[in-house]
C-alpha cells in the first residue's frame, strides 16, 4: 500500500536509473524530486525537507554514507534508504546502515521491491513521528501538570504558614484568657481569705488596745477562724504548685489498691448514703511509684466530683489493674507511650459533661458549681499529680451518661519486703528537744518565725541569713545538730548546695530543708538526699520533722 503525497527525493548521479526509480515512485503517487550529486542532494534536502531519499552509494563529489550521514544530521526525521550496485560487498551494505541508513537495497531493483520497501519506511517514519509527537505531547502535559503542581504546593506552603499564624494568634489570646482567668481566680479567693485573717487580727488588736477586752473564748474563736483562712490558703496554693508541677513529691513504692482500700471508709462517708460505691482491684497489681498524699487527694476530688454529679444518688466504681499499652495512644493529658501502667478507673452515673466542659475540666479555676461550692481546682490537683508522676489521664463523658476518668500511673520496680506506707500515729503533743539547730533563712519575718518556734520546742537555736553566714558559724561554733535552711537563699549558693558544703565541713550533719517552691534551684543528680518540709507549715508539722530529721536512720 503505497503512501501518495509523500516526499520522495531520488539521489543517483546515472540519469537513466534515477529516471526509472523517479519514474515508479511518481506512477503510485509520490512526489518526486531528483539529485544527481552530493551538493545538490544537500540542497534539495534543506529546501524541499522530503520524506524519503533514495540514495545511491557511490555518487561523483561525496561518498554515500558520508552523505547519508549529513542528510540525518540536518534532516532526522528523513528516512534513507540506501541503494548499490550488485558489486557492493556485505561490508559496504552494514556500514551504510551503520552510517544512518534505514534500510539497503542493491541493484537492479525490481519495481514490486522498491515500492514494498519505500512503503514499510514510510510506515515506519509515520509511525515515528506519530510517535515522537506524542511524547512532546506527553513532556508538555507532564511539564504543565508539574507546573500546576509546583503552583498548588507553594499555595498550600503559603497557607499552611498563614493557618500557623492564625493558629499561634489563637493560642496566643486563649493562653492570655486563661492566665486572666488563673490570675482573677487566684487574687479573688486569696483577697477573701486575706479579708478574713485580716478582719479577725484587727478585732484582736482593737480588743487588746481596748480597755474592754474581749473575753478569751471570743479571741480564741477570732484566732480560730483566722487560722482556718490560712489553712485553706495552705491548701489553695498546694493545689496550684501541683498543677504546675512544681509541688515537691514525696514518692515512695505503693500498692495502689492498699492505699484506696486505707481511704475506703472516708470516701464512703464524703459520698453520703445516697451513692453506691464499688471498689475492685487486681489482686496482683503492679507497684507503682508515686506520692500516697497526692494519691489519695487526688481520689479524693474525683470522688467529690463524682458526689456533685450525682445529686440524686447513683453508683461510683473504682477499679485498679495493670495494664500494658502495646501502640501510643493519645489521650487528653498526651501521648501514652507504650509500657506497664496501673490504671485507676473511676466511674459514676452522673450528669455527666457536655464536650466544652469536659475540654475545659483540668483548667484551674474552672468550675460549673456556683459560688462558694466549688474553686475549679480539684482536676487541676489530679492532673498536676499524674503529670509530675509520669502518667497521663483519660476522661470520658457525655450529658446525662456520667463520666469516667482513667487514670494511668506507670509500673515501677516491685515493693522492698520493708517498705509498706506507713501511717504515722496520731500524736497530740509537739515533740521536742534540747540539740542545737542552725535556721537559714534570708526573710527576716519569717526567720524570726522560725527561731522562736524552734526554741519554744526547747531547742537552741542559731541563725543566719545565707549560705556563706551558715558555713561560717559552722566552720567556728560548736555544736551544730541539724541544719535547717530554706531551699531558695540569696548569694548563689541554694539550700541544697549548703548541705552539700555543710557536709564536707562536719560529715553526716543532720538537715532539714524548707520550701514553697522546692523545684526551684534543684540540681540535678548533685542534689543530697535530704528531707523537704512545703511552707507554709504548722508548729506541729514543724516539730515532728525537725525530730524525725534528727532521730531518723
Ligand atoms: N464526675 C463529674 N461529672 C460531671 N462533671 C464533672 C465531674 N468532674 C468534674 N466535672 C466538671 O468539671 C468542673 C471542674 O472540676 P474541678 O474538680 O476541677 O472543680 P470543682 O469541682 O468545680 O471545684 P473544686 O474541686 O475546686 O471544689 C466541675 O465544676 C464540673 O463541671
Ligand atoms: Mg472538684
Amino acid at each position: 500500500m503505497s503512501d501518495p503525497g509523500k516526499k520522495i527525493l531520488v539521489v543517483d548521479d546515472d540519469g537513466g536509473g534515477r529516471y526509472l526509480k523517479a519514474h515508479i515512485l511518481r506512477k503510485h503517487g509520490y512526489v518526486v524530486d531528483e539529485a544527481g550529486n552530493g551538493a545538490a542532494a544537500l540542497a534539495r534536502c534543506r529546501t524541499a525537507g522530503p520524506d524519503l531519499v533514495l540514495l545511491d552509494v557511490i555518487l561523483p563529489d561525496v561518498d554515500g554514507i558520508e552523505l547519508c550521514r549529513q542528510i540525518k544530521t540536518e534532516l532526522p526525521t528523513a528516512a534513507v534508504l540506501q541503494t548499490s550496485a550488485a558489486i557492493s560487498s556485505a561490508h559496504d551494505r552494514a556500514m551504510s546502515l551503520a552510517g544512518g541508513a534505514d534500510a539497503f537495497l542493491v541493484e537492479p531493483i525490481e519495481p514490486e521491491e522498491l515500492l514494498a520497501t519505500v512503503n514499510a519506511l514510510l510506515r515506519m517514519h509515520a509511525a515515528e513521528q506519530a510517535l515522537r509527537r506524542m511524547n512532546e505531547t506527553l513532556e508538555n502535559a507532564v511539564g504543565e501538570r508539574t507546573r500546576e503542581l509546583t503552583e498548588a504546593y507553594r499555595r498550600l506552603e503559603t497557607e499552611a504558614v498563614e493557618r500557623r499564624k492564625a493558629e499561634q494568634l489563637l493560642w496566643h489570646t486563649q493562653k492570655l484568657d486563661a492566665v486572666g482567668q488563673l490570675t482573677g481566680g487566684i487574687a479573688h479567693d486569696f483577697n477573701n481569705l486575706l479579708a478574713v485573717v485580716v478582719g479577725s487580727l484587727e478585732m484582736i488588736r482593737s480588743s487588746l488596745e481596748s480597755s474592754d477586752q474581749f473575753p478569751r473564748a471570743k479571741v480564741l474563736r477570732l484566732l480560730k477562724t483566722a487560722e482556718a483562712a490560712t489553712d485553706r490558703g495552705t491548701r489553695l496554693t498546694r493545689q496550684l504548685m501541683t498543677f504546675a508541677r512544681r509541688s515537691t513529691l514525696q514518692p515512695e513504692t505503693v500498692k495502689v489498691d492498699a492505699l484506696i482500700r486505707a481511704s475506703e471508709p472516708f470516701l464512703r462517708r464524703a459520698l453520703g448514703e445516697a451513692i453506691s460505691f464499688r471498689l475492685s482491684c487486681d489482686p496482683a497489681l503492679w507497684p507503682c511509684r508515686i506520692d500516697p498524699v497526692q494519691f489519695e487527694a487526688a481520689i479524693l476530688n474525683l470522688a467529690v466530683n463524682a458526689r456533685d454529679a450525682m445529686p440524686k444518688g447513683g453508683d461510683l466504681e473504682i477499679t485498679a489493674s495493670n495494664e500494658t499499652i502495646a501502640t501510643p495512644v493519645l489521650e487528653r493529658s498526651g501521648e501514652v507511650q507504650p509500657g506497664d501502667y496501673v490504671c485507676i478507673r473511676i466511674t459514676d452515673t452522673g450528669v455527666g459533661m457536655d464536650p466544652d466542659v469536659a475540654s475545659r475540666a483540668f483548667e484551674p479555676f474552672f468550675t460549673t458549681k456556683d459560688v462558694g461550692r466549688g474553686t475549679g481546682l480539684g482536676l487541676s490537683q489530679v492532673y498536676g499529680f499524674i503529670k509530675q508522676s509520669d502518667g497521663h489521664i483519660a476522661l470520658e463523658s457525655a450529658p446525662g451518661c456520667g463520666a469516667s476518668f482513667r487514670l494511668y500511673l506507670p509500673r515501677s520496680a516491685p515493693v522492698p519486703a520493708a517498705a509498706t506506707v506507713a501511717v504515722p500515729p496520731p500524736r497530740n503533743e509537739f515533740p521536742t528537744g534540747t540539740e542545737t539547730v542552725l535556721v537559714v533563712e534570708d526573710n527576716p519575718e519569717v526567720r524570726e518565725l522560725a527561731t522562736s518556734t524552734i526554741s519554744g520546742l526547747g531547742y537552741h537555736v542559731l541563725e543566719a541569713s545565707s549560705g556563706k553566714d551558715a558555713l561560717d558559724i559552722l566552720r567556728h561554733n560548736g555544736t551544730v545538730d541539724l541544719l535547717f535552711s530554706d531551699v531558695v537563699l540569696p548569694d548563689g549558693m541554694n539550700g541544697f548546695e549548703l548541705v552539700h558544703e555543710a557536709r564536707t565541713l562536719r560529715t553526716g550533719l543532720r538537715a532539714l530543708m524548707t520550701s514553697g517552691y522546692a523545684n526551684a534551684n534543684r540540681p540535678g543528680s548533685e542534689r543530697p538526699e535530704v528531707p523537704v518540709l512545703l511552707k507554709p507549715y504548722r508548729r506541729n508539722e514543724l516539730a515532728e520533722r525537725i525530730r524525725l530529721a534528727l532521730d531518723g536512720a
